[in-house]
Parts: structure tokens; C-alpha cells; sequence
């Protein structure tokens, strides 16, 4: 495409989406690249988790294709960091070195909220990962869309093609926003926003922090 500018001037930069499944991440994510699209800004990268890599999207497969294989939560911590590790390396550091901004549907929090729930040991695993593995690296500022449950699964059962941790219970979904209601807590790039609010009005909220972070 001609003509395409740079957005930020300043340092590269992560920022992620989280939320449980049917919060709305996939229609904000959307409706963000195509403003930035028509925009024509051209140093914004799009990736996810699981994914972002070859490695990323085979493991990727493994865990959300099949239902009949559900190994335990050490071994999916074990295959989500791998997978991250891979994204970050290949994918993620090298574009913030080139100054540029990824936008990465998942990242850490997931594997806080939907693996290690409120047990301590798997906590106490992902955090020696992240320590020694990320260091210091964490996403500059993360958008959490919080909802109700109940309505994620109404909007989860009116989709088509459901992965295998959409099918999880209720309960276990209550859990997961707990989770990550609590990181919203104690972590300051954490923002959170009610995900069952109309998208259009979600939408404007969002970008209007997007650009306020990357023009920082
Ligand atoms: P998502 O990409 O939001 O699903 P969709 O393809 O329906 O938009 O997320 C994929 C699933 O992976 C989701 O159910 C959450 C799960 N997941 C984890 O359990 N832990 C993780 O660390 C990550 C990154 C994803």
C-alpha cells in the first residue's frame, strides 16, 4: 500500500486483549484493525495465542481442536509458555526492537486465568516461567473485557464452530473472570471494560486508549 504511516513515534510496544471466551475480543479486535486499516498506518502488527508462529499454531491445533485429549494443567502451562516463548522471541521482541506495535489477542493473563485458576502450586509454576523465561517483560497495557458468564455462553451457543474451552462449564468461567478480575486488581496496565456494552460505544472507548497509549 503507498503512503502508509507510522503511527507511534516513540518506543515499540505490546498491548493485549483479554477475556473469557465470548466477552467480544475477537468483534473489538476486528473493528480496531480496520480502523487502523483505513487509516492507512502501517506499523501495527496483529498476532494471538495461542499462535503467531508455525510452533504456536501446531500446538494451537493440539489444545483447541480436540476435546478427546485434555492433558493436565502443568502440561498446558508447560505448552502455552513454550508457544509464548516462541511468539516472543520470533514474532513479538523483534517488532518492538523495530519500534513497531503488536496487538496480541491472548498472552500471559490467559494462562493465569484459565490454567492456574486459584491453585497456588500451578501460580507458583507459570511465575517461575515468567521470571525466568520474560524477565521484566510484560505488555505495556493490557484491555480486559469483563461479562457475565451467562451471557458469554448465550453469545458462545449462537457461534458456529466453538473450540474445545468453550465448552467448559459455567462455573469454570466464573472462575476464570474471577481470575482475572483480581489481576485487573493489583496490575495498573490492566483495563478493564464491561464487554456487554453496545460495540460501537466499546469500540470508541478502546481506540480512544489505543491512541492515547501508542502516541505516549
Ligand atoms: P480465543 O482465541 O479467544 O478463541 P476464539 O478462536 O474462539 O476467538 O482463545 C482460544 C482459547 O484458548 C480460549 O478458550 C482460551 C484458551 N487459552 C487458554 O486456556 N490459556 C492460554 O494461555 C491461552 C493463550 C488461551
Amino acid at each position: 500500500m503507498l503512503n502508509r504511516k507510522k503511527v507511534n513515534k516513540g518506543k515499540g510496544k505490546l498491548i493485549t486483549f483479554e477475556g473469557i471466551d465470548g466477552s467480544g475480543k475477537s468483534t473489538q479486535i476486528r473493528k480496531i484493525k480496520n480502523y487502523f486499516l483505513k487509516k492507512n498506518i502501517k506499523n501495527i502488527y496483529f498476532t494471538r495465542e495461542p499462535g503467531g508462529t508455525s510452533f504456536g499454531d501446531l500446538a494451537r491445533k493440539l489444545l483447541l481442536n480436540n476435546s478427546r485429549i485434555s492433558p493436565a494443567n502443568e502440561t498446558q502451562i508447560l505448552l502455552l509458555t513454550a508457544c509464548r516463548f516462541e511468539h516472543y522471541k520470533n514474532f513479538i521482541d523483534p517488532h518492538i526492537k523495530k519500534k513497531n506495535i503488536v496487538i496480541s489477542d491472548r498472552f500471559e493473563d490467559s494462562t493465569y486465568a484459565y490454567q492456574c485458576g486459584k491453585d497456588k502450586k500451578l501460580e507458583k509454576l507459570l511465575n517461575y516461567f515468567n521470571v525466568n523465561l520474560f524477565e521484566k517483560f510484560r505488555p505495556d497495557l493490557t484491555i480486559l473485557l469483563d461479562i457475565k458468564p451467562e451471557i458469554a455462553l448465550k453469545r458462545l451457543k449462537n457461534r458456529k464452530k466453538n473450540n474445545h474451552y468453550d465448552n467448559k462449564a459455567l462455573a469454570f468461567y466464573k472462575s476464570v473472570r474471577k481470575q482475572y478480575k483480581k489481576l485487573a486488581l493489583n496490575n495498573k496496565r490492566i483495563k478493564m471494560f464491561d464487554g456487554s456494552e453496545c460495540q460501537n460505544i466499546l469500540f470508541d472507548k478502546i481506540k480512544n486508549l489505543l491512541l492515547n497509549e501508542i502516541n505516549k
